[in-house]
């Protein structure tokens, strides 16, 4: 499997970021939404092949809980593996700083996001009525959750 190579996201990176998210989702991001995430110090993530960036993650930690607020690979990318073992270093993260749990929402439509979190061991927590923007009205929300303490008692190591 290629091994992705991961920096911190940098002010200068938002504007191919932007790019990047407006390539892979029908509702993105501003670019504000990033620029304000960094200056709010959320951990923010690049990940690259051969110097090519084909993702990106934003991570939020409130006391014991990860809040993994975007992540995407790039559409071209896509069906690789890459997402996967971005959602393993975020997962990396949380365990590292002792986090008990990793959260994070998810459209109800956005059936292949959620075979990757369910897959990982991502269970449903709640929906969220109306949580996004659609085509027409509101979409449901899926509020998902990854229970840390059993993979800490296990020692995996997902890096
Ligand atoms: C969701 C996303 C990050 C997944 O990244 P990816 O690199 O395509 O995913 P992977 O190749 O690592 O695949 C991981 C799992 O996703 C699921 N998956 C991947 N492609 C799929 C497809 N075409 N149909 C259904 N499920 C699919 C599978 O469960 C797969 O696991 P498997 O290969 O072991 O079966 C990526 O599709 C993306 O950036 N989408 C746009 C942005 C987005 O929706 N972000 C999530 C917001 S909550």
């Amino acid at each position: 499997m290629t091994e992705l190579a991961i920096s911190q996201m940098q002010l200068a990176d938002v504007d191919k970021v932007w790019q990047m998210e407006k390539q892979a989702n029908r509702f993105p991001w501003t670019k504000g939404n990033f620029e304000d995430c960094l200056k709010g110090g959320y951990r923010s993530f690049l990940y690259s092949v051969a110097d090519e960036m084909i993702g990106y993650s934003v991570v939020q930690s409130v006391l014991d809980e990860v809040h993994l607020l975007n992540i995407c690979v790039k559409p071209t990318s896509q069906g690789n593996g890459f997402g996967r073992q971005i959602l393993n270093h975020v997962i990396g993260l949380a365990l590292e700083q002792s986090a008990s749990i990793v959260v994070l929402e998810v459209r109800a439509s956005n059936f292949r996001a959620q075979q990757l979190y369910l897959s990982t061991g991502f269970n449903e927590m709640s929906v969220r009525r109306g949580y996004y923007p659609a085509e027409q009205g509101r979409e449901d929300g899926v509020l998902m959750g990854l229970e840390l303490g059993m993979l800490s008692q296990l020692g995996q190591n997902l890096l």
